[in-house]
């Protein structure tokens, strides 16, 4: 049965909350952690299904992990050359970082894979990781369309290049980084716009020698990872909801703890500080190789910007979020730039447009962003209704936490994949005063 979200209308969120630990980070943890000699102990590892879709990928290539128990994992690492081939397809569920990082991962292996997704993942494109790869000498081929499923032929040996990324993905480089693990030579990449360096700052932590020069970064073949123990600090695309839910809902004061405040990831912060928003940051201080703080956000009258497009790449997860607060800001929101959002779990320029026209607040979708004329001087904006997730977990809880400033309830369809990226997100939101509930659906 699909489950949904009711979402009473108005009031407010106080209180100290820690969300679930970073995805990103998470990820990365495990695959580090395979690879690398010796034992690596994680703390603070997201428990949500994408984290654990890369655990099970890595256990069916023959990695003994433990956990994860209240956030504690140990992956007992069998070296660069230790993984062994799986008995049948990866499945990589929900998750595109999973996909990608591991089509860089396995593409020097050698033994072949075949990595599949859900219905989500099975629509996006993989071909940006797939061609850099084939020009290292990879044997990689996606469906006709470019997407999954990805198969992957045994490896005669990669060579490293020196590629000028076209897009602005994390995703990619780091694909092309890992690869370049297993290549002759050096792997350097050229980011068009800075994008979330998490790869190599953790490649680091386990002793790669990591070279940036300016936009580009580069790694030598061969290198040994050793174990190493991380703390990942809470995703900041999770506490997105409460700092914009706050941000919009008068009388709010939420202390979010042990946010990760890595520079290529703190947009959101920047974004909302031009749209007004009173957000303090607390106490900064850094954990294995990351950044982090606890941030202090209270209510504040909102209002409507030009989002600067350098800062896109460094908030593209929490767009779901920023067009709500921009639907709660006085005067119009301008998003440019921001095409990759009609590329993630969901299109979410249509599935945010969709929404937010669902509980009476239409806005101009554009190929690559939104014009919102924000409703900031309106108590209540927001009328109510019934909206649509398309099964994107980010799309569930923005939709969800617009409803602080609803004259309605906001029924929310097909929340199941909130999991992905945030168990325990219905609770933990109802603690800090959003009328939220879960219901079951036909
Ligand atoms: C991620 C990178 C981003 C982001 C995704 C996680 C990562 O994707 O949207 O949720 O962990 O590297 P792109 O790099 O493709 O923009």
């Amino acid at each position: 049965m699909a489950i949904g979200f009711d979402v009473a209308g108005g009031g407010r969120l106080v209180g100290r909350l820690r969300v679930p630990g970073d995805k990103s980070i998470s990820h990365r943890a495990i695959m580090l952690g395979a690879l690398a000699e010796g034992t690596t102990r994680v703390s603070g590892f997201l428990e949500g299904a994408d984290a654990i879709s890369t655990m099970n990928v890595f256990r069916a290539l023959g990695v003994a992990i433990e956990g994860p128990h209240e956030g504690r994992v140990a992956v007992h690492g069998v070296g660069l050359h230790g993984l062994r081939a799986a008995a049948g397809p990866l499945d990589c569920g929900n998750a595109g970082t999973a996909m990608r990082l591991l089509m860089g991962l396995l593409a020097g292996q050698r033994f072949g894979s075949v990595l599949i997704g859900d219905e989500s993942l099975s629509r996006r494109p993989m071909r940006r990781v797939a061609e850099p790869l084939s020009r290292m000498g990879a044997r990689i081929a996606t469906s006709p369309s470019g997407t999954p499923p990805v198969r992957i032929e045994p490896s005669g040996g990669l060579r490293g290049i020196d590629y000028p990324m076209t897009v602005a993905s994390a995703q990619v480089k780091s694909a092309i980084l890992l690869a370049g693990l297993y290549a002759e030579g050096e792997t350097a990449v050229t980011e068009p716009a800075p994008t979330r360096d998490h790869t190599e700052r953790m490649l680091a932590g386990f002793g790669v020698s990591v070279l940036r020069d300016g936009a580009r970064v580069a790694l030598r073949g061969g290198q040994a990872l050793r174990a190493t123990s991380l703390d990942v600090p809470a995703d900041i695309s999770s506490a997105a909801f409460f700092l914009v839910g706050a941000s919009i809902a008068p009388g709010s004061d939420v202390v979010l703890e042990h946010v990760g405040m890595n520079p290529t990831r703190t947009g959101i912060i920047d974004i909302l500080r031009l749209m007004g928003a009173d957000i303090a940051v607390l106490d900064p201080r850094e954990v294995g190789g990351e950044p982090v703080a606890d941030l202090r956000v209270r209510g504040a009258a909102l209002r409507g910007i030009e989002v600067p497009p350098a800062l896109v790449p460094l908030a593209i997860d929490e767009f779901p979020a920023l067009f709500v607060a921009a639907a709660c800001a006085q005067g119009r929101t301008v998003v440019t730039g921001a095409e990759e959002l009609r590329v993630k779990e969901s299109d979410r320029i249509a599935a945010m447009a969709d929404g937010l026209a669902a509980v009476g607040l239409p806005v101009q979708p554009t190929a690559d962003g939104m014009i919102v004329e924000g409703r900031g001087g309106e108590a209540l904006p927001f009328a109510g209704g019934t909206v649509e997730s398309l099964g994107d977990h980010r799309i569930a809880m923005a939709m969800a936490i617009a409803a602080l400033r609803s004259r309605a309830p906001i029924r929310v369809r097909d929340t199941g994949n909130v999991a992905t990226s945030f168990p325990g997100f219905t609770a933990l939101a109802a603690a800090a005063g959003l009328g939220i509930a879960q219901v079951d659906l036909a």
